[in-house]
């Protein structure tokens, strides 16, 4: 294969239906997941040492370190504004194929079949796309004082929690660090119309209970958390806006897909030509080469100098050689509770 058609070939692999799905797609996925959760634990500490560093002498405590959530409300304004944003959002069927290639997804048939039975999916409006930033843009350096952070928008979601006998169950998220959730409640959050359910970090279970025009935020990798519902709630309407760390803060709204969280790699393509093996494109393609498996993480009995090796690209390599495949290497019991806490899409 050239390698100018190695994304569109790995792009070509993740919109796949089920059932045509090999071993060895899911090896690439691990692999992808893998590196990703490197980079951004690289780049979460880099933009947290700048932010403290830019904001010296710092003295600055966080509730949403303390404990792991934070709530605010919104002007009376504000909150009429949210409702008609919300209304504005035309209920669609979910579509988990509806991703960005450069974005992690959730990849999981069983999960997506959890994600219809719980939640209800809306297609963002021009309205929400036009208006959103005047709710969003005065919370920005309160949201970059609780994170220690720069932010940009990661990705949106615009969904309402069903009257659900049971939702995912607690679970943390398992994502990057630097990425966390920020929920805005149209019609208020409480056990009567839904709510979330979670436990902070000083181990208090809580069931959050908010008014209409309110929103929360928390660190979903963090805290143990899960959507509450009953056959009895009226449905919870949420506008999600998952922030993720940067240099600078950009509050500007960012929407790739229902499906799309956070891009797979702390870099986004802002057209910049800096030089040679650089640029986005180049850069990435890089990347995908290593976790496809051109490249050698090997064993050696030498040393080398980095200018005696290339650390990316080994033609004579076949991707897709792998070793026998461990199955139910984990019991029934450990099984299922791994299960609940990978249910993370709330
Ligand atoms: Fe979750």
């Amino acid at each position: 294969m050239h390698e100018k058609n190695l994304k569109k070939y790995l792009n070509e692999i993740e919109q796949l239906s089920y059932d045509s799905r090999l071993p060895e797609h899911a090896t690439l996925f691990k692999n992808k997941a893998i590196m990703s959760k490197m980079l951004w634990d690289v780049h979460y500490y880099n933009a947290k040492k700048f932010y403290k560093e830019s904001n010296q002498p710092f003295d600055q405590p966080s509730s949403l370190e303390k404990n792991g959530y934070i709530t605010g409300e919104l002007n009376e304004k504000e909150s009429l504004l949210l409702k008609e944003i919300f209304s504005s959002c035309k209920q669609i069927p979910l579509d988990p194929f509806e991703f960005s290639f450069d974005y992690f997804y959730e990849p999981r048939e069983n999960l997506h079949r959890d994600m219809e039975r719980v939640n209800n999916y809306f297609q963002p409006s021009e309205f929400f796309f036009n208006k959103f930033p005047e709710l969003l843009d005065p919370l920005k350096i309160l949201i970059e004082k609780e994170n220690q952070f720069y932010w940009k928008v990661a990705s949106c979601r615009i969904f309402e929690v069903k009257p659900v006998e049971r939702t995912q169950g607690f679970h943390k998220d398992a994502q990057a660090l630097g990425y966390k959730k920020l929920f805005f409640f149209p019609d208020g959050a409480n056990k009567n119309i839904g709510s979330t359910n979670l436990i902070d970090k000083n181990g208090n279970e809580i069931i959050i209970d908010l008014k209409p025009g309110s929103w929360l935020l928390f660190e979903n990798s963090l805290c143990a958390h899960q959507a509450y519902s009953s056959e009895d709630c009226v449905g919870r309407p949420t506008i999600e806006i998952d922030i993720m760390c940067d240099f600078i803060t950009d509050t500007k709204l960012n929407y790739t897909g229902v499906n799309s969280w956070y891009p797979w790699f702390p870099v986004l393509d802002g057209g910049l030509k800096t030089n040679e093996k650089f640029d986005y494109d180049e850069l990435y393609n890089r990347n995908l080469k290593r976790l496809a498996g051109l490249c050698n993480i090997s064993k050696s009995d030498e040393y080398t100098f980095p200018c005696e090796m290339s650390d990316f690209y080994e033609v004579s390599d076949e991707t897709f050689s792998i070793g026998p495949i461990k199955k139910d290497t984990i019991g029934p019991i450990k099984k299922d509770k791994w299960f609940k806490w990978f249910k993370w899409f709330e």
